[in-house]
């Protein structure tokens, strides 16, 4: 199996890193436009292999599409990540030119690939590779909320000093500091409901520590994160490569689902072989549905600035 990660900056370093530590892939091309960038990561990454124990052959290149022919996944990570103070809808303008030609350039030589997207705005910029390109809806694929939900139980977990193991919880919604919708009526720790193990004000603190996530790494970090997303990105390879057919929250093309259309946003989905194998309709409640309507009505007008593309 064969995944390309395009951009060699934190995150798509980190996840070639996961995907080889995996074993999910026999090949990784890390693709980059920066000469030698790609290169040296790719060159650490494999001094790495005969300690961590993984064969994956992990192959850097500048801008050499021809390199990633074939592959079965193609990741998405250029652009340039937010720094502390920025929201991820400021970088839609530079973003949105560098995907849509790393998009075109992916599809002349992996046209069946299946499609990963990180680089944020990450809904618009979902919507803008599926939408300028024609594409399946099943084969493009958003990663925000398998992000957002692994911060989601991060903060759980801390909470209830439990294991993140033993903690199911989702967010759905846009991967965006005000329209994300961390489900709390709908987390476990087991089974057991958490709003039955954590005070009110406890839960409204944890979706709001999860919806300012990335932000507050921004802050601390003075640029995005990169091992939680390059995990996330992992998580879902693994899921199609493997056709695990884990339920995974993503940002996928609805039409009618939800009672959304002509729109990528964060729902859970079943993530196998084919990419998206099912979109799950979850039963919300108003307070929910209204919050998801608010979500998509923020993205589509995000999506509006794509007219140059779409
Ligand atoms: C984050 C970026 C990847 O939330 O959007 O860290």
């Amino acid at each position: 199996m064969k995944v390309s990660v395009i951009g060699a900056g934190n995150v798509g370093s980190s996840c070639a890193e996961y995907i080889a530590i995996s074993k999910i892939a026999n090949e990784v091309i890390l693709l980059d436009i920066k000469k030698g960038l790609s290169e040296g990561k790719a060159l650490d990454l494999t001094q790495t292999s005969s300690t961590l124990g993984f064969d994956t052959v992990i192959k850097g290149v500048t801008n050499d599409y021809k390199s990633t022919e074939d592959s079965d996944v193609v990741v998405i990570t250029s652009g340039i990540p937010r720094k502390p103070g920025m929201t991820r809808e400021e970088l839609i303008g530079i973003n949105a030119g560098i995907v849509n030609s790393v998009t075109e350039n992916i599809l002349k030589f992996s046209p069946n690939t299946i499609i990963i997207v990180v680089s944020n705005p990450m809904d618009t910029m979902t919507y803008l590779a599926l939408k300028s390109n024609k594409l399946e809806k099943n084969k493009v694929i958003g990663m925000g909320g398998a992000l957002d939900s692994s911060r989601f139980k991060t903060y759980l977990s801390q909470a209830l000093n439990k294991p993140q193991s033993d903690i199911h919880a989702m967010v759905i919604g846009g991967h965006g500091d005000t329209t994300m919708i961390p489900l709390i009526r709908l987390a476990s720790y087991n089974g057991i409901p958490i709003t039955n193990l954590l005070s009110t004000e406890k839960q409204k603190e944890i979706v709001s520590s999860t919806m300012i996530g990335g932000a507050t790494l921004t802050k601390l970090l003075g640029t995005s994160a990169w091992y939680a997303p390059g995990a996330s990105v992992s998580y879902l390879v693994d899921s199609i490569l493997n056709n695990k057919k884990k339920i995974i929250p993503c940002s996928v093309y609805l039409e009618g689902q939800y009672g959304l259309n002509d729109i990528c946003i964060g729902v859970p989905c079943i993530i196998g072989r084919k990419g998206i194998d099912e979109i799950i309709d979850l039963n919300l409640v108003s307070s929910e549905k209204n919050k998801l309507e608010e979500s998509a009505k923020a993205i589509a007008t995000m999506n509006k600035s794509l007219k140059n593309f779409i």
